[in-house]
């Protein structure tokens, strides 16, 4: 038989991202491709611009979706920041701050480690430490929102212990942006970088960006060439940059931009703050049902994201069997442990679009029923009651 057409399953999207894309997203992507210099695109880029200003909460001039996924982003701020032989603390709270030491290595930097344990927020205390040990360090970076286990770091001090030591700093927002907290004015973040994917709802793919004029400063100031030649900003500000003349630097991607354009209406449509407050009231109503199906929350109250729970996996409990009749039977994803925590936890994501009732209690539902048909005693019915009273209240 000839390859024919894809067609994908519908999938309810609850693990660490993707999460389901808004239907006006989706509309959005189909509309008329037009050139990426065409003018009425440009208008479109200073919009995307503004609407990212407006999540991220800066003024920043130099706020611009990287034409890749949260990666690229990631990649972006250290090798336009990092030159060779600067000495850059990294602290590692799961697998994202480990990429960023990659990250370090590869542009060229020497990574100074504080080390967390997984599941746990970074320790300013240990930051504090290290700058102490260390008075040559240029910058510091860390992960909000560690996606690999669900824990949520304190972005304010750990920016103004950093400040105080005369470094930089880095945040990783890619799972925070939209979903937590995030002000980058307000708290000094001199570059961020998050992800279309998560609490956005829009498709993967592309990675918001924002430098301070500190960070740009530094940038621009560098005695070495950036490593990278697509995503050396020096470049690709002469395409997304604030002159009024763009010239060609890649072609971008345009109808995912239409995309991202919606999405970001659509979170200004919804109001930044009560973004956060519907991620945060989804996940207390989550905890309840999980709670009362007798399941274990392993990240402290305090620290968790609303976001991105990490659940226990129970003893005796076949973590990836579990998964797979989700899948199958439900048509429900959610996400297993990485590293360390491979088989130990669920992470079940409550991000963008994801982040709504309904998904809630097919979650409850499912998760219930297919732990009793393993063999693991849930009482469904009476998670189901906790959620629904959650939500009530
Ligand atoms: C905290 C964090 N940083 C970076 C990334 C990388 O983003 P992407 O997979 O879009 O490249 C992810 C992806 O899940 C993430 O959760």
């Amino acid at each position: 038989m000839p390859i024919q057409s894809f067609n994908p399953p519908v999938r309810t999207l609850m693990g660490p991202g993707p999460a389901d894309v808004h239907p006006r997203v989706l509309a959005a992507l189909g509309r008329p491709t037009i050139g990426h210099l065409d003018p009425a695109f440009v208008t479109m880029m200073d919009e995307v611009k503004d609407l990212l200003r407006g999540a991220f909460l800066t003024r920043n001039l130099l706020t611009m979706p990287v034409s890749a996924p949260g990666s690229a982003g990631m990649e972006t701020c250290f090798v336009n920041l990092i030159e060779p032989g600067d000495k850059v603390v990294v602290c590692v709270n799961g697998v994202f701050g480990g990429r960023m030491v990659e990250n370090v290595l590869r542009a060229g930097g020497e990574p100074i480690v504080v080390a967390d344990p997984w599941g746990r927020a970074v320790d300013p205390n240990k930051l504090e430490e290290m700058l102490r040990a260390h008075p040559y360090a240029v910058i510091v970076a860390f992960v909000q929102a560690e996606t690999s286990t669900g824990a949520s770091s304190d972005v304010p001090t750990l920016v103004e212990i950093a400040h105080r030591h005369g470094c930089l700093t880095i945040v990783d927002a890619v799972t925070s942006l939209g979903g937590s907290e995030l002000r980058v004015d307000d708290w000094g973040v001199d570059a961020c970088y998050s992800g279309s994917q998560k609490c956005l709802s829009c498709t993967p793919g592309l990675s918001p960006v924002t430098f301070n004029e500190r960070a740009l400063a530094k940038v621009k100031g560098r005695a070495t060439k950036v490593r990278s030649w697509f995503l050396d900003l020096n470049l690709v500000m002469g395409y997304w940059g604030p002159e009024q003349r763009r010239t060609y630097h890649h072609t971008a991607p345009v109808n995912a931009l239409y995309g991202l354009h919606e999405a970001l209406v659509m979170l200004h449509e919804e109001g930044l703050e009560n973004a956060w407050a519907r991620h945060r009231r989804n996940h207390l109503v989550l905890r309840a049902g999980l709670e009362t199906l007798g399941l274990e929350l392993p990240v402290p109250e305090a620290e968790r994201l609303p976001q991105l729970n990490a659940v226990t996996v129970p003893a005796g409990v076949d973590d990836a069997l579990v998964r797979a009749r989700l899948l199958q039977q439900y048509n429900l994803e959610i996400g297993a442990g990485l590293g360390d925590l491979a088989g130990k936890v669920w992470r079940i994501g409550l991000m963008g679009y994801s982040s709504r009732p309904t998904n809630i209690i097919l979650c409850i539902a499912a998760l219930g029923t297919v732990l009793n048909d393993l063999g693991h005693r849930a009482d469904t019915g009476a998670a189901l009651a906790r959620v629904q009273a959650a939500l009530a209240g």
